[in-house]
């Protein structure tokens, strides 16, 4: 039996309260399904900045009406710290994920970025500090990675931000690891290497590559590959994401106030994505049979990208079940489902 098996029997058998926070959004609405699924209590907290109320009411459709039941949503903002505080009340596990993601909206808006993803994780600190919270899991980002030149990319050895929104995810683990040693309060950040699944909005001037792409061949629009298709990243399904969380909240405490690579460790250019979702599409009888357009390389992104697993392997016992192409099948139905329409009719939903 796998540690993530073992946990599900356990939760099961024993439910405990779950903060997640950002639970409108992509990776904190997977979050959310599998714990209301895993029979928990949650609370979410979400200020629908890049979240979709629509999110949570797919979510509600798939548990049904008794798991929804257990599960009390606060509309409101981290950069509020009464919020914060009336979140985390009673709760064991917290599960911090709202932020302002994206390299470009935070070299257009370094502001905006700075107060959710710095003042707003720092409240939620302070409050999940005072309300006493078993565990602490936040998201970090690959992009703490910055210009190291280094692969695979190893937890000790960073370079330098390459954009404010790295900048933001850096502090985050600057301060976790102040906390640890100022107040004794552990927490682990899971580095986040381009998650993407059901849910990931597809639409937007700052969607990610592989939601846009997609949405992009069902419409039959033209797919922009920024730079010259030799970029690479190692893409990691949301489910593997979301069964790092899981192992990290229940963590012994002898592998907290560290960060986690969370990915696959399996590399993927640009130019192999865009023939992997030709592919996957062309199994439900979309054809796309444009050339992909080449554009100049996105100021602030990261040349290459590839985990090295092996810490969270090791000390969360984190097996990633999905490669790339088992993801992108499991997602695929997803986006073929609600990525046809244009942005625009999507807005109102
Ligand atoms: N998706 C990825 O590939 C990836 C990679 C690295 C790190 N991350 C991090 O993972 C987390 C989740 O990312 P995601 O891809 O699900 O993004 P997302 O934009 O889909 O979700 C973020 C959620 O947070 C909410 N939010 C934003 N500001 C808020 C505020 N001030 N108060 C309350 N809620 C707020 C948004 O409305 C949204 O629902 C973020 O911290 C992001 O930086 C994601």
């Amino acid at each position: 039996m796998t540690g993530l098996e073992q946990l599900q029997i356990t939760l099961n058998g024993k439910p405990r309260k779950w903060l997640v926070t950002g639970c409108a959004g992509f990776i904190g609405s997977n979050l959310l399904e599998t714990l209301l699924q895993l029979n928990q209590t949650v609370v979410g907290v979400d200020n629908f900045s890049t979240g979709y109320q629509r999110n949570l009411d797919e979510v509600r459709e798939l548990v049904g009406e008794e798991r929804w039941a257990r599960f009390a949503f606060i509309h409101s903002d981290i950069r509020d710290l009464e919020t914060c505080r009336r979140a985390v009340r009673g709760v064991d596990y917290v599960l911090h994920q709202a932020a302002l993601g994206s390299v470009p909206r935070s070299i257009a808006d370094p502001l905006a970025t700075n107060d959710v993803n710095v003042t707003g994780f720092l409240n939620m600190l302070v409050a999940s500090r005072d309300a006493g919270v078993v565990s602490f899991v936040y998201a970090a980002s690959s992009a703490t990675y910055g210009d190291h030149p280094g692969l695979p990319k190893v937890e000790e050895h960073i370079g330098k931000p390459l954009s404010p929104y790295a900048v933001t995810k850096l502090v985050n683990e600057l301060y976790a690891e102040v906390f640890a040693r100022t107040y004794g309060f552990n927490s682990i950040g899971l580095r986040y290497f381009n998650v993407f699944g059901k849910r990931q909005d597809p639409d937007g001037a700052y969607a990610a590559v592989i939601p846009k792409w997609i949405a992009a061949m069902i419409r039959n629009e033209d797919v922009v590959i920024n730079g010259d298709g030799q970029t690479s990243r190692d893409f990691c399904f949301v489910d593997n994401a979301v069964q790092a969380n899981l192992l990290a909240a229940v963590a012994a405490e002898g592998s907290k106030n560290a960060v986690y690579n969370v990915a696959v460790n399996d590399v993927t250019t640009l130019d192999q994505l865009f023939v992997y979702l030709k592919t996957e599409l062309s199994k439900s009888d979309i054809k796309f049979n444009k050339e992909p357009l080449y554009a100049d390389f996105r100021k602030g992104d990261v040349r290459h990208s590839l985990a090295d697993i092996s810490k969270a392997v090791r000390h969360l016992g984190y097996t990633p079940a999905f490669k790339i192409k088992d993801g992108l099948a499991a997602a695929m139905p997803w986006y073929i489902d609600h990525a046809g329409q244009t942005g625009a009719s999507r807005a109102s939903g």
